[in-house]
């Protein structure tokens, strides 16, 4: 077992800052860094904390590489939820990066073993993941790894829950539209970044996180696997630490 770093902020906004300090120290330890991406809620204050440095000639974002989590099954990368529409317009079209090095699921293949492979593969070419960012879901997921029997090692296709659906209806017109499959990067995927980096806020994640950093690893709570890597940090709000002192 590993000791978890935990940095307690003020807000949300401040974890966006911490966050983004890690990112500044990266890229000026390696400018040619592959960093692993999420999308969500939780990482916008950090990426709009990355923008800012960016604009501000502080960050240099033009040798590095992004590889994303995970992307809904069925939808391509012009529509607005999917999350490369997302990724472009909340961090990628306001920083220095080129598009071309940065790679998410391809929501629309029709070979999913395939994509699947040669997304690993485009990872280890790129010599591993230097920093992965992770948000968490309310049932301990990363990615759009659910709780279930076994930890899932690579990339894979998988079905989403219904919390999950739910959760994330608030950006769709209905729930129905919300797909009922996604790829994602598996925990093994993961787990091979040299770093970790979990950001969460406000109090509905309290109880996940607690179970998450303090609880008994099992699949059953996909996140408590993050206990088991050596450099782990947890950047997160009052609010979503507060059943932990
Ligand atoms: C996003 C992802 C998900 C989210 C999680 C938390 O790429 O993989 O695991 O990190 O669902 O989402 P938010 O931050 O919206 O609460």
């Amino acid at each position: 077992m590993h000791h978890v770093k935990i940095i307690r902020c003020a807000t949300p906004e401040e974890v966006g800052k911490r966050a983004a300090d890690m990112y500044t120290a990266l890229l000026q330890e390696k400018p040619a860094c592959l960093l692993g991406l999420a999308t969500g809620s939780t990482p916008l204050p950090l990426y709009r904390e990355l923008v800012k440095r960016c604009e501000a000639g502080e960050l240099d974002f033009s040798r590095v590489r992004s590889a994303n989590l995970d992307e809904y099954k069925g939808l391509s990368g012009d529509h607005p939820q999917s999350y490369r529409y997302f990724m472009n317009t909340n961090l990628f079209d306001h920083i220095n990066i080129d598009k071309a090095r940065t790679i998410v699921p391809d929501g629309l293949t029709s070979d999913v073993e395939a994509m699947c492979e040669a997304y690993e593969e485009k990872i280890e070419e790129w010599g591993g993941i230097d920093l992965q960012l992770l948000g968490i879901g309310h049932d301990g997921h990363i990615g759009f790894n659910e709780p279930c029997d076994t930890f899932v090692g690579k990339t894979h296709e998988v079905e989403l829950e219904e919390l999950t659906r739910e959760a994330n209806k608030r950006f769709f017109n209905s729930i129905d539209e919300v797909p009922t499959a996604a790829y994602t990067m598996g925990i093994g995927t993961v787990m091979s970044a040299r770093k970790v980096l979990l950001v969460a806020t406000g109090k509905d994640k309290a109880e996940i996180v607690k179970k998450s950093f303090f609880g008994p690893v099992t699949p059953m709570v996909p996140a408590s696997i993050l206990q088991f890597h050596p450099d782990v940090t947890v950047i997160a709000d009052e609010a979503a630490l507060s059943l932990i002192d």
